[in-house]
């Protein structure tokens, strides 16, 4: 084994390699935001104000990413997140701004409703079985409207996060009724009820008020249940899937792409900010370490990777590149 390791011969052998292209960055849009604002449990992330996204966005096209994930946060909350479709919306804005700056980026949009909603949850919520919950059929319409509005704002791609049943459905239907036949459905297909989301939530300002997200996401033991949440995804119109979180989840993977379609794998906030506050605190080296999750995640199968270190990661590839 030792000769197919030797210095020389080892970079030829390598049997995954991560690329620009893999990569997609989140961002935060901030209407209530006037400067570049700090997130606490994120550090060196930021929240953008609305007039600040263009640059923000030419700076990781320099850098050669090509490929963004939007979310908005709101000056204003409501039960019904009318913030959310409304087509002067943060979002809305942020969308038609990146695109007439950055004409060649491929603009994703999370669609959800929890950062619009003032309870948190991330669609409509009534009293249910067992208490205050998401309604699932009630809020497939909002969902619905919101995928349209950021299609007409330009979207390239809407990612629905909700994980309403029929989601995917009644978007691609929305789409399809409302000319957006070009516009691409990204899933959160296998998304899990993760504790790795809070720092997000800090972020995007999209914590509950109460209750919790188990009763729409899946439990983190189940196996069987996320495959077959992407499955039925796929069958309802999906063009890309994706495993969410991503390190603890990896095994996913790899049974979700035999359903033959691309699968994004999401490093969330909470594995950002593990590897982040340790590097800050000297106990392990970040570039190696992010460097390897991402490798891992290519090595599962992952055809896209999101993650906050999208920017950084550019950055050392191109380091690398050049010690060639
Ligand atoms: C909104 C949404 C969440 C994330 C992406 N979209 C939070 C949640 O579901 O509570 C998490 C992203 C991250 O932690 O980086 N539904
Ligand atoms: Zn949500």
């Amino acid at each position: 084994m030792r000769r197919l390791r030797g210095r020389l011969i080892q970079p030829f052998l390598k049997e995954y390699h991560l690329q620009k292209t893999d990569l997609v960055m989140p961002l935060f849009i901030d209407e209530t935001a006037d400067r570049l604002t700090p997130i606490p449990a994120m550090p060196c992330q930021f929240r953008y104000p609305p007039g600040d996204i263009g640059s923000a966005v030419l700076r990781l096209q320099e850098k050669g990413i090509g490929a963004v994930l939007l979310f908005g946060i709101p000056a204003h909350k409501d039960p019904g997140a009318s913030g959310s479709y409304n087509p002067e919306g943060v979002i809305q804005e942020a969308v038609r701004r990146v695109k007439s700056v950055a004409p060649g980026i491929l603009v994703i949009t999370d669609v959800c409703a929890c950062e619009y909603t003032d309870h948190g949850h991330c669609g409509i919520v009534g009293e249910g079985l067992y208490g205050m919950d998401l309604q699932n059929d009630p809020s497939l319409e909002l969902i619905a409207r919101i995928a349209v509005s950021h299609a007409r704002a330009g979207a390239d791609f809407v990612a629905p996060s909700c994980m309403l049943d029929g989601m995917v459905s009644v978007i691609r239907q929305a789409l399809d009724d409302e000319g957006f036949q070009e516009t691409g459905i990204m899933s959160y297909s296998t998304k899990f009820a993760s504790a790795l989301y809070s720092p997000f939530r800090e972020a995007a300002d999209s914590g509950f008020r109460y209750g919790d997200r188990s009763t729409y996401q899946i439990h983190p033991g189940n196996f069987r249940e996320a495959v077959r949440e992407s499955e039925i995804d796929a069958l309802e119109g999906a063009d890309i899937l994706m495993v969410k979180p991503g390190g603890f989840y990896l095994d996913l993977v790899a049974s979700i792409r035999e359903l033959g379609l691309p699968v994004a794998v999401y490093q969330v906030s909470g594995e950002y900010a593990m590897i982040k506050a340790a590097a800050m605190n000297g106990w392990i080296d970040e570039r190696n370490v992010v460097m390897e999750s991402l490798i891992c995640a290519k090595r599962a199968g992952a055809d896209l990777i999101i993650t906050y270190y999208a920017a950084d990661a550019a950055g050392w590839l191109d380091e690398e590149q050049r010690l060639l």
